[in-house]
């Protein structure tokens, strides 16, 4: 049997380190690439010298061109700029646009049939673009945001009631953003609803924090963004789709209808298995949490208009 094919576009932070972690997984084979003369093939070179120490036997091969990259499984986008303190994600649009734009346009040709995974941010919008440009059919354009966000809601809660986080199911919602929805109701903790475990105006907290989570991390590093949650967050949703899991992650997907939203990428729970997004799984919503998703969908939709000047579609 062969090994699946994992190429990693943007060898910084998130890339980096988000190689590490599918290597030491045994995922697949992985191919790292960036503009950056010889840095990616130095950092693949690193990451392979630890192969006898954590025991894997993934080839890594660092490269600035696309043709190592020829034919992947799956392709996970991290090319582009990071936030500086002060910085919102959306303030990152248009720089990111033309680096997703020109990366996007590659895969398409060296791996047509691959599942892209967006990491750039501002996320839904980069997803946006991804499936813009390189026409892949919608399944197989996805973004990760709601995994890590999940993530922080769940290491919050952890923290504040002192239970393991095996116990804790995390249920977020919307763009990635300061509009994202974390639903309290759906948010469990053994089964019972953090509803019934926490007081209204410490949950209220929780959830502010949650939505701040990168803000957070960008203040303390102050020279660039989260990187160790983001890439774990990437491999959750890479280990679903080779396994052929099937699992009910949050994901940014194109919904056509789903949740009353229209032709956008929006952070939704779905299956994730080897096609990619086998479907959306849609869960009644009350009037509150409807309200918020729709709101974060507007946010998303206006900076997609955006997206769609810079095009010049
Ligand atoms: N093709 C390939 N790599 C590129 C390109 C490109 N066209 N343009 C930029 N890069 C590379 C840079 O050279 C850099 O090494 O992308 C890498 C980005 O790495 P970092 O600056 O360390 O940023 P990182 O923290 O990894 O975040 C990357 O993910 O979470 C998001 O908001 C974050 O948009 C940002 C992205």
């Amino acid at each position: 049997m062969t090994r699946k094919k994992i190429t990693v576009i943007g060898a910084g932070n998130v890339g980096a380190t988000l190689a590490q972690r599918l290597a030491e997984k045994n995922l697949g084979d992985i191919v790292l690439l960036d503009i950056i003369p010889d840095m990616p093939q130095g950092k693949a070179l690193d990451i392979a010298e630890t192969g006898p120490l954590c025991y894997f036997d993934s080839a890594i091969t660092g490269t600035n061109g696309y043709e190592e990259t020829k034919d992947s499984n799956i392709v996970i986008i991290t090319s582009g700029v990071a936030r500086k303190p002060g910085m919102s994600r959306d303030d990152l649009l248009t720089v990111n646009v033309g680096i997703v734009k020109g990366v996007a346009e590659s895969v398409a040709k060296t791996s047509p049939n691959a599942i892209l995974i967006l990491v750039s941010n501002p996320l839904d919008a980069m997803t946006y673009v991804a499936y813009k440009i390189s026409k892949f059919p919608k399944h197989r354009v996805i973004g990760m945001a709601g995994v890590l966000d999940a993530a922080r809601f769940s290491a919050f809660i952890s923290m504040e009631l002192g239970v393991s986080v095996e116990n804790i199911h995390a249920f977020v919602l919307g763009g990635h953003g300061d509009t994202m929805v974390p639903s309290t109701r759906y948010t469990t903790v053994a089964g019972v609803s953090i509803e019934e475990l926490i007081p209204p105006e410490r949950l209220k907290d929780i959830v502010v924090r949650t939505r701040n989570g990168g803000a957070e991390i960008v203040n303390l590093l102050k020279t660039g963004s989260a990187f160790y949650a983001p890439s774990a967050a990437v491999v959750e949703m890479v280990e679903a789709i080779l396994k052929d899991k099937r699992k009910i992650l949050p994901c940014a997907a194109f919904c056509e209808g789903e949740y009353g939203i229209q032709n956008l990428f929006v952070g939704v729970p779905v299956i994730l298995g080897s096609n990619g997004i086998e479907d959306i799984f849609e869960i009644n919503l009350n009037e509150e949490e409807a309200t918020a998703l729709h709101k974060s969908a507007n946010e998303v939709e206006l900076l997609c208009n955006k997206v769609d000047t810079l095009l010049g579609h």
